[in-house]
């Protein structure tokens, strides 16, 4: 039973404000719990509420969303199960009212939402991924490690937000986090050699300045060569174009030109037919519907069509996305939609309709480790959360060294099988 909520304001990776929650119950078991926060946010995301007073933080503070769980969801809350979640999450829907959650804030209600899930499962004395995935969880998603940042990331020139590397060929979970660090120590040294830049980006990747986007994979190819890995069989590439970003009235604005919609899909297919690229995520803009629709039914049966700013884990949008066939593959951030049940709903929806799912962190993170546990429970079979480097990234691949542990035997990594459609 819950006893007692107490939330706070910390600081996220990049040094900005985050709401952090912590829910005990009257066995004297604490769940802790903090959110995070993106920069390339989509548009149609639940709102993050922000002080916006410019004397703390920059405007930045969480002192309202940390006040809204102390003066408006802590007295509602006191006295139920902590495995109700989901008539605990509907309670804060209900007293929220909104369909964005701009009265409360999405981090007022994810922090208690998620620290209500940690303190059931250590109640429960199980495991966070084994409680809400059950005991048929078992699948150990593959690292889309994002090695190289641009976009809205990185200070550098380069357009596409993400670079990532997929170790697929890797026998376990434990073996593919090997193969993507020792890629990116190769990666560095490929740079350093060139006289290109090794400073980072938001999430631990390397952000020197590239004549082209194809360049970057030229660079991590090479890296992934000279680690001692075959390129298109124990590794291949992800993107996250991050499209919206570079989007404004019907023209895509790249490589120092004005693209349409079905320049840019030409642009993939030519990607396609270069790189051994498995998924795209936001290839077009979030409002481009027509032009997701167009790509996915050229390239969508050769590769996965991720939507991050498309889907912002909107079971509404995702239904749409479905119904138009604008992508084959979510992107999942509990902050985009504010709530672990909706999230839930958002996962189910998606693979009943053969969508795959991508669990993912955000640029702005913590060292909380929840949506390594999630990636299992709801069996992702894949996860991006940054490079193989920083604590606030690598914290949930460690998460999942120790879930493959518990797991022991009954693990299974799921290495190529997470990406059916990939025909190089
Ligand atoms: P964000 O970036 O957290 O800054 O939104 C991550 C992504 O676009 O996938
Ligand atoms: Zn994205």
């Amino acid at each position: 039973t819950i006893e007692v909520i107490v939330a706070r304001e910390i600081l996220d990776s990049r040094g900005n404000p985050t709401v952090e929650v912590e829910v005990g119950l009257d066995d004297g078991t604490v769940g802790r719990a903090a959110v995070p926060s993106g920069a390339s946010t989509g548009a149609f995301e639940a709102l993050e509420l922000r002080d916006g007073d410019k004397d703390r933080y920059g405007g930045k503070g969480v002192e309202k969303a940390v006040a809204n769980i102390e003066d408006r969801i802590v007295d509602q809350l006191i006295g139920y199960e902590a495995s109700e979640q989901r008539l605990i999450d509907q309670k804060m829907l209900d007293i929220d009212g909104t369909d964005d959650k701009s009265e409360l804030g999405a981090n007022a209600i994810l922090g208690v939402s998620l620290a209500v899930a940690k303190a059931a499962a250590k109640s429960s004395g199980l495991s966070l991924f084994r409680y809400l995935g059950g005991p048929h969880a078992h699948l150990l998603p593959v690292p889309m490690m994002n090695i190289l940042n641009g976009g809205a990331h990185a200070d550098s020139n380069v357009d596409v937000q993400e670079f990532m590397i997929a170790p697929i060929g890797a026998p376990t979970f434990r073996d593919a986090l090997r193969s993507g660090a020792e890629v990116y120590h190769t990666l560095k040294s490929v740079l350093k050699k060139k006289g290109l830049s090794t400073g980072l980006g938001d999430e631990g990747g390397f952000a020197p300045d590239l004549p082209t986007n194809s360049t970057a994979l030229d660079l991590i190819g090479e890296a992934v060569e000279k680690a001692g890995y075959r390129l298109g069989t124990d590794i291949v590439f992800a993107l996250d174009v991050a499209a919206t970003e570079f989007y404004s009235d019907g023209t895509y604005t790249f490589e120092g030109g004005s693209k349409t919609a079905d320049e840019m899909t030409a642009y993939y297919h030519k990607l396609l037919d270069d790189y051994p690229i498995v998924s795209i995520e936001d290839p077009l803009a979030e409002d481009d519907w027509a032009g997701w629709t167009g790509l996915t039914s050229s390239v969508g049966e050769r590769i996965q069509i991720v939507g991050d700013d498309l889907f912002v884990t909107n079971p509404q949008r995702i239904a749409r996305g479905i119904a138009e066939r604008a992508a084959n593959a979510v992107l999942v951030k509990v902050n985009q939609i504010g709530s672990l049940t909706e999230t839930f709903e958002a996962v189910d929806l998606a693979h009943r309709a053969g969508f795959k799912c991508m669990m993912s962190h955000r640029s702005g993170e913590t060292e909380d480790t929840t949506i390594a546990d999630l990636a299992v429970a709801m069996g992702c079979g894949q996860i991006k959360t940054g490079a193989p480097a920083r604590s606030d990234r690598v914290a949930k691949y460690n998460q999942l060294l120790r879930i493959e542990e518990e797991l022991a035997d009954a693990a299974r990594y799921a290495g190529a099988s997470a990406f059916p459609r990939y025909r190089s």
